[in-house]
Parts: C-alpha cells; structure tokens; sequence
C-alpha cells in the first residue's frame, strides 16, 4: 500500500443518524460534531437540509450548524436536495453543499420523488447559485434494493451528468453494501475514463462486512477519499436493508498512519450518540 494521505469524510451525524427512529436530542448531536471535530477529521457531514417530512431525525439541521463550535481547518457539510434546501444551507453557512442522485431510477423516485434526470435538472440551479464546493452523490452505484444489480454503464453517464453541472468531487455509494471488491475495481476502471481519481470519494456501507476489502480494492485504483461513520451507525430510509456505514475505526486502522484521526478521540464522540441509538 503506499503512504499517501487518505481523507475520511465522517458522515455518522447525517447518514448514520437519519435512519435513527427515535429523535436524538439537538443538544446530543453538537456535542457529537464537536467531538468528532476534536478526533483529527477535516471533513464533517453534520445534517441535511431534505425534507422534515421524508427525514424527520433531520428536521433540526439548522439548529445543529448555529449549535456546533467550528474547529478551523475542518469543513462542516450537508445534502442539499434542491433550491428549497439551498436557501436554508446557506443560512446555515454550510461550508461544502452535497447534492445527490442516483444509478437506479427506482430508487431515485423512492428516495427523493425524481427521476434521475430531474434530479440533475433540480441540482443546475443549486450549483449556479452555490456560494461553496458541491459534492455529487452516486446512490446504488452497485446493487439497488429494488432494482439488484446495476451496471457500471448506468453509473457512468450520471457521474458525467455531475461533474458537467459543476460537482467537484463524486461520491460513488454502495448504498446497501452489497459490492464486492472486483465489482467496485470494475467500476473504478471504467470511471476514471471520464473523471479524474482525485475527484472520486468512496461511499461504502457494510452490510454483508465487505466495506473493507472495497475501501483496500479502491485504495488499490488510486482513491485517497472515503466515507464513512464512527461507530459504524447509519443506513438509508428508503433503501430497505441498507445497514451502517463502514466504521470510521475502521478505515483509521486499514489506513494506519495516514489519516492523521485519533482513534481515542473517535471513541469518546461515538459514546455520545451510542446511547440513543436504537439498533
Ligand atoms: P417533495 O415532497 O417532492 O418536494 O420532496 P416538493 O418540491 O413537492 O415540495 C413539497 C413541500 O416540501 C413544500 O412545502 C416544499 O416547500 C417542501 P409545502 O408547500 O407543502 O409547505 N420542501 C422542503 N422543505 C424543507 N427542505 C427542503 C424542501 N424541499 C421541499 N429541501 C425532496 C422532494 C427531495 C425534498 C424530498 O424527497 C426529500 O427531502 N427526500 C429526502 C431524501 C433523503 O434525505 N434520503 C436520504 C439521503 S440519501 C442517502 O442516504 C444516500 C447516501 O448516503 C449515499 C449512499 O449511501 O448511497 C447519500
Ligand atoms: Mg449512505
């Protein structure tokens, strides 16, 4: 393995809490931000400014980002699903915007009520009027839970679709970890035709404990940017079956000496949320 520097991006207070049934308190994810802030991260996913309807665990976004204490150097995130969710990202003053859509037409209409190509039109005017970076998000780039198993020729053209409106880096999701190793070098093989490896970030879920021999598979391609959360929480509402992301621990150990977090500090945030976590 070489020794480049890996990036981790902490998802855990966004996708690790949004499937959550029990309402955390507000208070209870600042203080889990500003742990993870402390852990040596310098990219924290903290909310999303969706629907309050579709993702009620999420409805408190704006007051989580006015609550937390912003550590320079880390970057606050969001998903922002269109211009609605815009305005309020930036009354936020989020710091890095992440749109997304999906592989699958079915669960792009089950997870936000568009088709693929209307999310792309939604996003046009979020990327014109972005006062920050935006992220694009592949969802079910491998397997989708309604659809099964979708091919890297349906992946590819949305990524192409992302980084024409302006997106500045991909995240490609295996939103129900269902990947395998040759399947995301596959992917990976066939993406780097049409965008740069610098700009692709690896979204891995672990239901059936592949996540990390897909992060090992990815690192292999040239990708020095995952996803993940700590403790491992998490999991899609409208992808049933989909369970945590990969473990932030985890990734630290696999990328030992090289993602600069503490693992101490990653357990100390974990232990704040775990009690309210229901699964
Ligand atoms: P919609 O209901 O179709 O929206 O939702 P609409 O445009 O028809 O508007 C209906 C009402 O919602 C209106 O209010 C809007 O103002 C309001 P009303 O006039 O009835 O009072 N509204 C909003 N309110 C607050 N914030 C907004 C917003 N937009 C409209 N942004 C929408 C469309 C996309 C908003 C909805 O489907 C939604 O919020 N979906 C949430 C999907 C979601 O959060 N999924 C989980 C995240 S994706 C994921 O987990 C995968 C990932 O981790 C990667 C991977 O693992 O693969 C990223
Ligand atoms: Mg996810």
């Amino acid at each position: 393995m070489s020794a480049d520097p890996i990036k981790i991006v902490e998802v855990g207070p966004r996708d690790g809490l949004q499937n959550e049934k029990s309402i955390i308190p507000t208070e209870t994810k600042i203080a889990f931000v500003d742990a993870l802030s402390s852990s040596g991260l310098t990219e924290i996913e903290v909310s999303s400014f969706v629907s309050p309807k579709w993702v009620p665990q999420l409805a408190d976004a704006l007051e989580v980002f006015r609550g937390i204490t912003r550590v320079p150097g880390v970057v606050y995130s969001a998903l922002v699903p269109n211009e609605v969710g815009l305005d309020r990202a930036i009354e936020a003053k989020v710091d890095k915007f992440s749109v997304f859509t999906a592989a699958s037409e079915t669960f792009s209409q089950k997870n936000v009520g568009a088709s693929i190509a209307e999310t792309i039109k939604r996003f046009r005017p979020v990327l014109q009027r972005s006062p920050v970076p935006v992220r694009g998000y592949v969802s079910t780039a491998f397997y989708c839970p309604y659809e099964g198993k979708i091919e890297p020729n349906a992946v590819v053209p949305v990524i192409e679709d992302l980084l024409d409106i302006g997106c500045v880096e991909i995240s490609i999701g295996d939103t129900i970890g269902k990947a395998i190793p040759e399947e995301v070098t596959r992917l990976l093989e066939v993406t780097l035709d049409i965008c740069p490896v610098e700009k692709i970030a690896m979204h891995f879920h672990d239901t059936f404990g592949n996540a990390i021999a897909n992060s090992s598979a990815s690192e292999r391609m040239g990708v020095r940017v995952f996803d993940s959360s700590a403790g491992g929480i998490g999991g899609c509402p409208f992808a049933p079956g989909a369970t945590g992301n990969v473990s932030t621990t985890a990734l630290v150990r696999l990328f030992e000496g090289r993602t600069g977090i503490s693992l101490e500090k990653l357990e100390e945030a974990a232990k704040i949320v775990r009690p309210f976590l229901t699964r």
